[in-house]
């Protein structure tokens, strides 16, 4: 089975279809929430290629975080996402990665707009967090760019668990 971002197409348009690693944090998890986060991404017409429930550990953990070893919450962010069972998955679409961070909206749920799931779902403050000296429990995690993507995909996923099939979305969307 072909496990590349579909290819071939004219003008070049295939680059802008892009892969994103979306992780549901054990906050999200625990709170029932896997079901309606995924509901916003598929009806956003954005389509899933990869998915699996994990309880990751903190070497796992360090790994995911690594480009933020020399922060101070480094710990905390550590200590929270190894808490319990994580939901992740390989979202695919026109410009993935900014358009899933814009559904996913601001890091800190507080300054999250009305609409994104972190201003729906959640209102802590990253201040607040860093006070309580526990990881910002800010439901979700997306990567920040095509290169974080790629890195977080091959950290988190096989290539054979990643796949390539069409959706309705794609006469209307692709
Ligand atoms: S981002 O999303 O990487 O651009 O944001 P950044 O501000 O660099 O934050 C990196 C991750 O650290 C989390 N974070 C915090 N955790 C605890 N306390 C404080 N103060 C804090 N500030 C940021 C933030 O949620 C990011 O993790 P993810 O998993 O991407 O949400």
């Amino acid at each position: 089975m072909e496990q590349k971002v579909q290819e071939g197409k004219a003008g070049g348009s295939n680059r802008m279809i892009e892969r994103s690693l979306v992780i549901i944090k054990p906050d999200g998890v625990e709170r029932g929430l896997v079901g309606e986060i995924i509901s916003r991404f598929e009806h956003a017409g954005l389509k899933i290629v990869g998915m699996k429930m994990v309880w990751i550990d903190r070497k796992f953990a360090q790994k995911h975080y690594a480009a933020h070893k020399s922060k101070p919450f480094f710990n905390e962010l550590v200590d929270f996402i190894t808490e319990g069972p994580v939901v992740a998955f390989v979202i695919e679409g026109v410009h993935a990665v900014e358009n899933v961070r814009r559904l996913v909206g601001h890091t800190s749920p507080h300054e999250a707009a009305p609409g994104t799931i972190r201003g729906d779902f959640a209102h802590l403050s990253m201040a607040y967090a860093s006070k309580k000296g526990s990881g910002g429990k800010n439901v979700i995690h997306a990567s920040g760019s095509k290169k974080e993507a790629e890195a977080e995909i091959g950290l988190w996923f096989k290539k054979e668990e990643l796949h390539s099939y069409s959706t309705v979305h794609e006469k209307h969307v692709f």
